[in-house]
């Protein structure tokens, strides 16, 4: 059935968007091809993000997303934002950008955007979720002709979809475990907290474990 879905969607030919947000001091950026508008009155946007990915981790716990759209001439973004991992590397550190609403990045090599503050996150349970937002802002310049699926079909997904840690095959520890102590809180280090709170992600839950005073 994917095979069949994905030469009708390779057809459709869909535009590619670049999809940025920022929460925790950690920003994330990531190429969407799931994206759409979604209700007129009020204006709301919908993007769908993989559960996989650095940039879905980051969202879950942002205000605001922007959704960048991409031109012909941004395949080398493309590969920077859907070729790799903002697990691995610093993709902000390989591009301009400038902050946006909530610290969410405005990439200033791609001016054609919309400014989105989350209205409701839906998981169906499968790999992507979806993010539905308000929108705040629209820009939009003259000339603008958009990079399609066909021209990425060169970009290997820095993350596929069934990538991400699950709770059958991750504990604390990172040992299979059948057995869960109560947690103290405030005796884990930053990085466990992190983890812990990637392992929830890669389910689909949005958990915040910072202690009451971490700001
Ligand atoms: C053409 C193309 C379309 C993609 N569409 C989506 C999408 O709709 N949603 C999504 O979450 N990831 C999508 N991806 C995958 C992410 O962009 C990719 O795994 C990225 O490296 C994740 O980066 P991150 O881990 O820093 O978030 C797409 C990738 C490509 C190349």
């Amino acid at each position: 059935m994917s095979a069949a879905i994905g030469s009708l969607t390779d057809r459709l030919d869909g535009a590619l968007a670049l999809v940025t947000a920022a929460s925790n001091d950690l920003r994330g950026g990531c190429v969407v091809g799931f994206h759409t508008q979604c209700s007129i009155e009020p204006v709301r946007y919908a993007l769908w993000l993989s559960k996989a990915n650095h940039t879905y981790r980051v969202a879950l716990f942002a205000d605001h997303v922007v959704v960048h759209f991409l031109d012909v001439g941004d395949h080398d973004l493309a590969a920077l934002f859907g070729g790799t991992s903002g697990d691995d590397v610093d993709k902000f550190d390989r591009c301009d950008w400038e902050p946006g609403p909530g610290g969410a990045p405005f990439l200033t090599g791609c001016p054609n955007r919309v400014v989105l503050r989350r209205v409701s996150l839906w998981d169906d349970g499968s790999d992507h979720v979806c993010l539905v937002g308000e929108v705040e802002d629209v820009r939009v310049v003259a000339d603008f002709a958009p990079l399609r699926l066909s021209a990425a079909s060169d970009i290997e997904a820095g993350h596929a979809a069934q990538d991400r840690p699950l709770p059958d095959d991750v504990s604390a520890n990172g040992e299979p475990s059948t057995e869960h102590p109560p947690i103290d809180l405030a005796s884990l280090d930053r990085a466990t907290r992190d983890g812990l709170e990637d392992i929830a992600a890669g389910s689909g839950h949005q958990i915040d474990l910072s202690p009451p005073d971490a700001t």
